[in-house]
């Protein structure tokens, strides 16, 4: 069978010259053009990566126009309404969902295993007070390389897998102690009776001796609701294709370096403001802007292209109608609004600039819809979480789709190392 192929001509030398086109099973088709420079001398230039697939993958799939998100073929909002974080990190590593035996193995080891040497527990220590977690987090991820040298060497798909089990399970406890180190108060270790998420909740706010904040009403635990709507969280950032802190992953690993140090890179690459630290910028900007009668100036500042003010939370350079993530998360939002009885001026500021911005024509035009972390913060904000906390906790959800990704990579075939070109414009 003939091969699709696609011709480019250089339209000064007249020479055409021939690529084959790949197909994958959703998507659009891809030029192959890792021969471009062999046969013509060229680079090509894609700033940003915008029109480059830089890997095959079976991990995830998103269509950005559609605004669907699949990982190993699920639909995200069937993950997020009816499957919990543990069973899409274990979809993500296997390709299937997990039966109830598997699910019980799976969580009982990374119940066990969710406890670090004390030696990187100093180490957290010894951060300055009021240290941001994430730089806590990106360092002790990086130092975990140390004791656990033996994954530099993991040759099959079993070490893999426990590499990968093991920095899933212990990513929530590195979190928990670098905001505890933040603010000043003892560390909590894991309770192993209670689920991933809950656990992360009591590590974040229990008192030490292990014991819950008592209320007024007598009710001392940490509810039903709250750990429903972080597993959600969770679920809803396991993984989301090429992006920048994933790509990052995938370059640190293409050289061969520990595993834990790709994961680390990532983790430092997630921390932006045009990524994963959006959701900690979104409610300092809801704050700044203080009050629903504020709205208009700043929708008006975000238009303005003399001002460099961008409405945070809001555009995607993926999805241009809308984020599927933030459907679900809109969804889960008015269910706590409901279940806590919250009242909050947050929220409601939040949700004038959404009328105001999804009306507007500047908006519309530019296809700029709220994106996940617009809603994640004010969610965050109703469970008590500091906002420091907030890309911590992307980055736990996030864990699973940097190892899964990674471990792709090392599997594949076409391993190599990273290495653009460049179009040199100096002396
Ligand atoms: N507020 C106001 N205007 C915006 C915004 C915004 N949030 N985002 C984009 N625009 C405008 C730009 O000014 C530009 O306008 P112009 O055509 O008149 O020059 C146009 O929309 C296109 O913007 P780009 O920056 O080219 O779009 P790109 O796809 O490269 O950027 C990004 C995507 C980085 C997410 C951008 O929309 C942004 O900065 N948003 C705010 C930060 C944010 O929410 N980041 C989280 C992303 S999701 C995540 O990482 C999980």
């Amino acid at each position: 069978m003939k091969k699709d192929t696609f011709t480019f001509t250089n339209n000064k030398t007249n020479e055409s010259y021939e690529f084959d086109i790949l197909e994958g099973t959703r998507g659009p088709s891809v030029v192959d053009i890792s021969t471009f420079y062999k046969k013509t001398g060229m680079f090509t230039y894609d700033v940003g990566y915008t029109s480059t697939a830089s890997c095959r993958s079976d991990i995830t799939f998103i269509d950005g126009e559609k605004g669907e998100l699949l990982y190993r073929g699920v639909a995200i909002e069937e993950l997020a309404e009816n499957h919990t974080y543990l069973e899409t990190c274990y979809l993500l590593l296997n390709g299937n969902l997990p039966t109830s035996e598997e699910l019980l193995d799976f969580d009982l080891e990374l119940r066990h295993r969710s406890f670090i040497d004390e030696n990187l527990k100093h180490l957290i220590n010894s951060f300055p007070d009021r240290a941001h977690p994430m730089s806590i987090l990106a360092s002790g991820v990086s130092a975990l390389s140390s004791f656990y040298y033996e994954h530099l060497e993991d040759t099959n798909e079993d070490m893999r897998q426990e590499m990968a089990r093991r920095i899933i399970a212990k990513i929530p406890t590195i979190a928990a102690f670098s905001y505890r180190k933040s603010l000043g108060i003892p560390e909590i270790y894991p309770d192993i009776d209670r689920s991933f998420t809950e656990n992360f909740l009591y590590m974040m706010r229990a008192y030490p001796g292990g014991k819950m904040k008592r209320t007024k009403d007598g009710s001392n635990e940490i509810k039903e609701i709250e750990v429903k709507a972080l597993d959600a969280i969770f679920t809803l950032h396991a993984d989301h294709e090429q992006n920048a802190s994933t790509t990052t992953v995938r370059t640190v690993g293409s050289t061969g370096a520990h595993p834990y140090v790709a994961i680390s890179a990532g983790i430092s690459a997630l921390w932006g403001r045009a990524h994963g630290g959006a959701n900690e910028s979104v409610i300092a900007q809801l704050e700044m802007i203080g009050d629903v009668k504020n709205v208009d100036k700043f929708i008006e500042r975000a238009k303005d292209p003399n001002d460099n003010f961008r409405l945070m939370g809001f555009g995607h350079r993926v999805y241009k109608n809308f984020d599927p993530r933030a459907r679900a998360l809109k969804k889960l939002q008015d269910q706590l609004k409901d279940e806590l009885n919250l009242d909050s001026k947050l929220m409601e500021i939040a949700s004038k600039i959404e009328e105001i911005a999804l009306k507007d024509e500047y908006f519309i035009k530019r296809k700029l819809y709220p994106n996940i972390d617009f809603y994640s913060g004010v969610i965050l904000t109703a469970l008590k979480i500091d906002r420091p906390m907030f890309t911590p906790i992307f980055v736990i959800g996030r864990t699973v789709g940097w190892v899964t990704q990674l471990m792709e990579l090392q599997q594949s075939s076409e391993f190599k190392i990273t290495r653009p070109r460049q179009l040199y414009i100096g002396k």
